[in-house]
């Protein structure tokens, strides 16, 4: 069952090497063992790791380059530096350049085994969560792409709201919340039936009614799959207004998740420049102006005015013609 986990060992003490190989082995771990940086680093740039253990104090390389090597060639690898008693500082300052965890020498090999099990069961359920997420990405772009009109549009939409929330200098969770909200922001869709979808014609009352439960269809379809929780509020918000009439639940203001006012400017963005069945693409200056008229009705203007400088530093010509 573990023959799949790949462990490297990395100490200049022989003993260590085998005692970590011996208890490692026993549970069916495939374990390679290196005794200096020089023999490590090619089985580092060769394998894909699930765990690297490594000594902190090798005498050729620094504690910094090590961990931040090791995550650059291995990038999804848990890493774990080990130091003795004198060099346990060390061994903590590692966690800043990129390592998961320490320990400090002698090690007991029960608890070793403990936590190996911990970081093995962990990675597998990121990578199974990673499968499915990688598989409702294909769903909602086959969405996307079934009607040419809105083939690319999730993409597009997540560019743009990339551009701004980079802009606005958010966090690296934030922006990874945003990536995957952008992408499955309108699977709701796949309950709509087609007639209403890909009517060329505009909608009655009623077909827009239809319409807007896509967010709260969206927000089923995605609620079983535990590593969409934080998206989940960014997909199910995305059409709410700042003056809170909007929908599925007319939040309002900052009642609206940040992730979802910045889906929701780069949503009405893409879709006015863009050809719709019932009309031709607007030219962007007409988009632009939307986007100003817009603001603090439709649109956070926060999140307007930095879409804007993008757009200008970005030299999209935003002027009337
Ligand atoms: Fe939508």
């Amino acid at each position: 069952m573990n023959a799949d986990v790949y462990i490297l060992i990395i100490d200049g003490e022989a003993a260590v090497l085998n005692s970590f190989a011996d208890v490692f082995s026993k549970e069916g771990y495939q374990v390679l063992k290196a005794g200096s940086w020089q023999e490590a680093l090619p089985q580092i740039k060769a394998q894909k790791f699930n765990v690297v253990i490594a000594d902190v104090c090798l005498p050729d390389i620094s504690c910094r380059e090590m961990a931040e090597t090791i995550r650059e060639e291995n990038r999804y690898a848990f890493v774990i530096t080990t130091a003795g008693f004198s060099d346990i500082e060390l061994a903590r300052e590692s966690i800043q350049y990129g390592a998961h965890d320490y320990l400090s020498k002698p090690f007991d090999p029960v608890d070793i085994v403990v936590s190996m099990r911990k970081i093995v069961e962990k990675q597998r359920l990121q990578s199974d969560s990673k499968q499915l997420f990688d598989t409702i990405k294909v769903l909602a772009l086959a969405l996307d792409a079934r009607d040419h009109y809105t083939h690319g549009h999730s993409e597009q939409v997540t560019e743009y709201a990339l551009m701004i929330a980079g802009e606005m200098m958010l966090a690296k969770e934030e922006l990874d919340k945003i990536r995957d909200a952008g992408i499955l922001h309108d699977i709701g869709k796949i309950g709509i039936p087609d007639a209403i979808l890909l009517k060329p014609g505009r909608l009655t009352e009623e077909e827009y009614n239809e319409i807007k439960k896509h967010p709260e269809i969206g927000k089923k379809i995605l609620e079983p799959v535990d590593c969409l929780a934080d998206k989940i509020p960014l997909i199910y918000h995305h059409h709410e207004r700042f003056d809170g009439k909007g929908y599925p639940c007319g939040l309002r203001g900052e009642e609206i998740p940040l992730g979802a006012r910045i889906l929701t400017v780069a949503d009405a963005y893409q879709a006015m420049t863009s050809d719709r069945p019932y009309r031709k693409a607007l030219p962007v200056y007409i988009a632009v102006e939307e986007l100003i008229i817009g603001k603090d009705k439709q649109f956070d203007a926060r999140i307007v005015d930095v879409f804007l400088r993008v757009l200008k530093r970005k030299g999209v010509d935003c002027a009337r013609r």
